[in-house]
């Protein structure tokens, strides 16, 4: 059973397609991770957790909830990274969560998809053929990493030194703790209230009031309200206003044209 959550589309692309080619079930986690829904998961075929990067790490809300989270049935597990190009640590998290729960860790897999961090100059956004080419880069390895988790082959990813883990893991709460705000949010005129943004909050960090959204404290930054909104009314800040945010959507056709 491959299970996934994705902001703004990447993971959940590489989720689908690689449950297409292992002829698996494909589980969204959105809705039970926003209703702290712990009740089994159960799979006779292995476990494929598929999770983007966020500050070299998986998103903390998806950390602990997978914690959480009984699985039951194979007792295999692959994971799925998606990042910019960076991850850091975030394969070793996730298998040292899997381990605890006596699960059998079959390694993880790196792909480096576009960046969606609009909100943020510090990661700035790639240009429209780069998009591109990483879309393509990434299709053409879905078949071989689909290829190794039928035949139970360890997945490889690069190997991540003692110092990266020693330098990124006390960076990510620093992180969070000084540029995870909300209150920089808002809505512009065009809003035309559908609520999607308030139904793809991970966190449940966006209430609809009186037909516009309203931003809470309890944000990660996930992208996933700014990144989908249908009338591109989101901003933050001035940091968004010259940028267009991304969303996967955008680029189905780099692999439509890559299918036909
Ligand atoms: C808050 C935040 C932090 C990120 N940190 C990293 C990072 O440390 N390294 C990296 O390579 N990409 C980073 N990214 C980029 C995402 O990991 C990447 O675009 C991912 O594929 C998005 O997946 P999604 O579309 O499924 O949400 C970050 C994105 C966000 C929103
Ligand atoms: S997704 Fe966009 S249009 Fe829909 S309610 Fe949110 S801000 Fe308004
Ligand atoms: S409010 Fe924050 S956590 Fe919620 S969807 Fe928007 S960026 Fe993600």
């Amino acid at each position: 059973m491959v299970l996934y959550f994705s902001a703004t589309g990447n993971t959940e692309y590489i989720a689908k397609e690689l449950a297409k080619r292992t002829n698996d079930e494909c589980v969204n986690l959105l809705e039970r991770i926003k209703k702290q829904d712990f009740s089994p998961i159960h799979s006779e075929k292995p476990f494929v957790i598929c999770a983007p990067v966020y500050v070299c790490e998986i998103p903390r809300f998806m950390m602990k909830y997978l914690k959480k989270q009984p699985f039951t049935g194979c007792k295999d597990v692959y994971f799925i990274l998606t990042s910019g190009g960076y991850c850091g640590p975030s394969g070793i998290l996730l298998k040292k969560i899997f381990k605890s729960k006596k699960m059998i860790c079959h390694g993880y897999a790196e792909f480096k998809m576009p960046r969606n961090y609009v909100a943020s100059d510090d990661y700035p956004m790639l240009e429209k053929n780069q998009v591109e080419e990483r879309i393509i880069g990434s299709y053409n390895r879905l078949e071989q990493v689909a290829a190794d988790i039928l035949a139970g082959k360890r997945l490889k990813a690069r190997h991540v030194f003692l110092f990266e883990t020693l330098i990124t893991l006390p960076f990510n709460p620093v992180w969070c703790k000084y540029k995870l705000t909300a209150k920089d949010f808002y809505a512009e005129a065009s809003c035309i209230g559908c609520g999607k943004c308030e139904r793809l909050c991970p966190l449940n960090n966006v209430k609809i009031v009186d037909k516009k959204p309203v931003w809470s404290n309890q944000c990660t930054h996930c992208m996933a309200c700014i990144g989908n909104c249908p009338v591109n009314a989101i901003q933050y800040g001035n940091i968004t206003k010259s940028k267009e945010p991304y969303n996967f959507g955008k680029y189905e056709y780099v692999v439509k044209n890559m299918n036909e």
